[in-house]
């Protein structure tokens, strides 16, 4: 069975980090979280996997190229118009098995996906969607269902009052290829708000199963922090490169801390990484490879890319740096998300 992933979106809410950069390339515990994604699925038994992407794709193909660096096989499925969910799956048609596996590819999760075939094999249905519970389902796709687990509504982002229920569309579904005759072609077309409704009024079969395990929708900056301290903290794991060498602090290969620096757990630095003396790092501070950090630095809650550089005595708390931005010294920055392409802070 092949898996599609969903990367072609805009990651419009995590600009300006999405500025040059397709959103499930973001780095997640310093590493592209696509690759991640790709990792925990192959270790599930699936070996071959389409990509479906447009913005910034040659950024995934350098990278990923035919998967073989994952022991993988990878295709792609390239869009020159955004063709929208249910569009990039259609598009992807000449690709994809007889049951296929989609996901958005922004969705952190640590989910066993054999549940979920074993549901979709036991009911069968054209598509099985996966189901998650949160607290507030207005920024999703809530579902309404009956006892046989049969979705009855599927109600894309609806205002807090009118959500059926409080499950959601987690953005992972078993489908089978029938199913894509109810999508026209080279059209735009969204399975949230177009395809599933349809389904689910002929009656053709649209099942959800609730999966279990942590979940998170990486596309907006406070989730996008929140999942990160949520690894630090232990709620979800990840092969992470850099090992524990204390409780909750992650060191990474060739890293040196100057005299007098102070990690205050959890922190996780990646490789290369230069912290000068006298800095104090943490809590809640992630750090990518090759970044230096000069003398007396301090950073919380802080998430930076690789090579990065911040000069002496600057100090950051709350914020999101793309690759290679530079700070100048004696700085004070809060909840600044920046990318080097759309600025650059001198001292
Ligand atoms: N190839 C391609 N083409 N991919 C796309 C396109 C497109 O036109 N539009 C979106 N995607 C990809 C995005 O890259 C992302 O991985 C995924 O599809 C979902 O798009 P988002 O823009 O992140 O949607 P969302 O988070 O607002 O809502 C979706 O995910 C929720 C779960 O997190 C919906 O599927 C909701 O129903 C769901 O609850
Ligand atoms: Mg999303």
């Amino acid at each position: 069975m092949k898996a599609l992933l969903l990367a072609g979106g805009l990651g419009t809410r995590l600009r300006p980090l999405t500025e040059n950069l397709p959103k499930p390339m973001a780095l997640v515990g310093n590493k592209p979280w696509l690759e991640h994604l790709i990792v925990h699925l192959k270790q599930q038994g699936i070996g071959d996997f389409v990509l479906a992407v447009k913005h910034y794709a040659d950024v995934i193909k350098k990278r990923l190229g035919d998967g073989s660096s994952l022991g993988v096989r990878i295709e792609y499925a390239i869009e020159e118009d955004l063709l929208g969910t249910a569009g990039a799956i259609k598009n992807a048609e000449d690709l994809l098995s007889d049951r296929f596996l989609v996901v958005n590819s922004d969705i952190i999760h640590e989910i066993s996906i054999i549940p979920l075939l074993e549901f979709h094999r036991n009911h069968n249905g054209l598509v099985t969607i996966g189901l998650t519970e949160v607290e507030d389902p207005s920024q999703y796709g809530v579902v309404e269902l009956d006892m046989s687990g049969r979705i009855l509504r599927f109600v894309e982002k609806p205002n807090k009052h009118e959500a059926p229920s409080r499950f959601i569309n987690a953005g992972i579904y078993v489908m089978e290829k029938e199913a894509l005759q109810w999508i026209p072609k080279h059209k735009e077309v969204s399975i949230e708000r177009e395809t599933f409704p349809l389904l689910i009024e002929k009656n053709i079969g649209v099942y959800g199963k609730t999966i279990n395990g942590y979940w998170m929708d990486m596309g907006t900056k406070n989730r996008y922090r929140q999942l990160h301290w949520d690894l630090l903290d232990g709620k979800f794991t990840l092969p992470l490169k850099e090992k524990e060498q204390g409780k909750g602090i992650w060191l990474g290969r060739n890293t040196e801390i100057g005299p007098g620096v102070l990690l205050v757990p959890p922190v996780l630095i990646g490789d290369e990484v230069h912290i000068g003396e006298r800095s104090v790092i943490g809590p809640y501070a992630v750090i990518g490879d090759h970044c230096e950090l000069g003398r007396h630095v301090r950073c919380s809650e802080t998430i930076m890319w690789d090579k990065c550089k911040v000069h002496d005595s600057t100090q950051l708390n709350n914020c999101i740096f793309g690759y290679g931005l530079e700070v100048g010294s004696r700085h004070i920055l809060h909840e600044a998300v920046m990318n080097r392409a759309v600025g650059v802070i001198q001292g």
